[in-house]
C-alpha cells in the first residue's frame, strides 16, 4: 500500500536530514505503529506521506501512485491525517460542519451528505452533539469529530500523529476505542504515531525511528523486548513487559500476555 524508497528530508535553514534515507514497504489493511523519541522525524515522516512536504530525494509511492505536486490531489484521497492537537483541526462552525466540509468537495447531493455525516457522527459517537460548536467540546470529543472527518473521505490509509497525547485519560480511551474499531475491519491501512506503549503492543507491525533513520521494524513482540532498540530509541517498554521481566528472576515464566501472566502468577 505504501511503498518509501530513500527517502531524504531537511527542513530549510537546518543542516540535517530530520528524514535520513528511510525506505519502507507497509502491506494494506496493517495496523503499524510508529515508535521514535521526540525529534526522531515521526511527524516529519507523516507530514512526507500526506503530501504536506516535498521530499529532498526518494519517492513515496501510495497504492499505485508516486506522490508529485501533479498528483496531490488524488493522494489526499487515498490518505488521510489527524494530527496531535485537537484545536488546530476543526474547520466548521459546528459537529456537523467540520464532518461535512471534506465532503463538500466530493459534490454529493444534499441528502446523501446529510446521511453519510450521520454515520459518521454516530460512528464516533457524537451524534447527540451534530449542532454544538467546537468551544464547547471536550478535547477527546473534538478529536472523535477529527477522526470522523477523516473516516468519512474514505481514504484506504489514515495516519494518527499522536491523538491521544493532549487527552485526559478517559478522551484517550475512547479515542483509542475508536482506532481499534477501525482497524478491526480491516479495511483501512493505520499509521499510529504514538508514545503509549500500551497502544503501540496492539499494532502488527512496529516502525522505530531515531535522528531521522528506520532503525527497527518488527512485531511488537520482538522489537519491545529488545533491550537494544528500546535503548536506542529512547523508547519506554510496555508495563506488561517491565511486570513480567521483573518477575522472572521470581521463577515466573515470561509472557506478555495479560492473562497468561495473571494465570502464571496465580499457579
Ligand atoms: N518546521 C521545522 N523547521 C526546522 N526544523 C524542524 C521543523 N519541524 C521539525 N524540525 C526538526 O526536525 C526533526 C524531526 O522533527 P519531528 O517533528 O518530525 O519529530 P517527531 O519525531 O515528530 O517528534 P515529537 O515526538 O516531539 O512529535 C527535529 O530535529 C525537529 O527539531
Ligand atoms: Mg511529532
Amino acid at each position: 500500500m505504501i511503498t518509501i524508497k530513500d527517502l531524504k528530508f531537511k527542513y530549510s535553514g537546518t543542516d540535517f536530514f530530520a528524514i535520513d534515507d528511510v525506505s519502507i514497504e507497509i502491506p494494506s489493511g496493517k495496523y503499524i505503529a510508529i515508535l521514535g523519541h521526540n525529534g526522531s522525524g515521526k511527524s516529519t515522516l507523516s507530514k512526507l506521506l500526506v503530501g504536506l512536504y516535498k521530499s529532498t530525494s526518494g519517492s513515496i509511492e501510495i497504492d499505485g501512485t508516486i506522490i508529485s505536486k501533479k498528483n496531490l490531489k488524488l493522494i489526499r484521497k487515498k490518505i488521510g491525517i489527524v494530527f496531535q492537537n485537537p484545536d488546530n483541526q476543526f474547520i466548521g462552525a459546528s459537529v456537523e460542519d467540520d464532518i461535512a466540509f471534506g465532503l463538500e468537495n466530493k459534490r454529493l447531493p444534499r441528502e446523501e451528505m446529510r446521511k453519510l455525516v450521520k454515520q459518521f457522527a454516530e460512528k464516533v459517537g457524537m451524534s447527540e452533539h451534530l449542532n454544538k460548536e467546537p468551544q464547547n467540546l471536550s478535547g477527546g470529543q473534538k478529536q472523535r469529530v477529527a477522526i470522523a472527518s477523516a473516516l468519512a473521505l474514505d481514504p484506504k490509509i489514515i495516519i494518527f500523529d499522536e491523538v491521544t497525547s493532549m487527552l485526559d485519560p478517559k478522551g484517550k480511551r475512547e479515542v483509542l476505542e475508536l482506532i481499534q474499531d477501525v482497524q478491526r475491519n480491516k479495511e483501512k491501512t493505520l499509521i499510529s504515531i504514538t508514545h503509549d506503549m500500551d497502544e503501540a503492543i496492539l499494532a502488527d507491525i512496529i516502525l522505530v525511528f531515531a535522528k531521522g533513520k528506520l532503525i527497527a521494524s518488527g512485531k511488537p513482540q520482538d522489537i519491545l523486548s529488545n533491550k537494544k532498540i528500546v535503548n536506542i530509541a529512547k523508547i519506554d517498554a510496555p508495563f506488561i513487559y517491565k511486570v513480567s521481566e521483573a518477575l522472572k528472576n521470581k521463577g515466573i515464566k515470561p509472557t506478555y500476555k495479560k492473562e497468561e501472566l495473571i494465570g502464571e502468577i496465580c499457579k
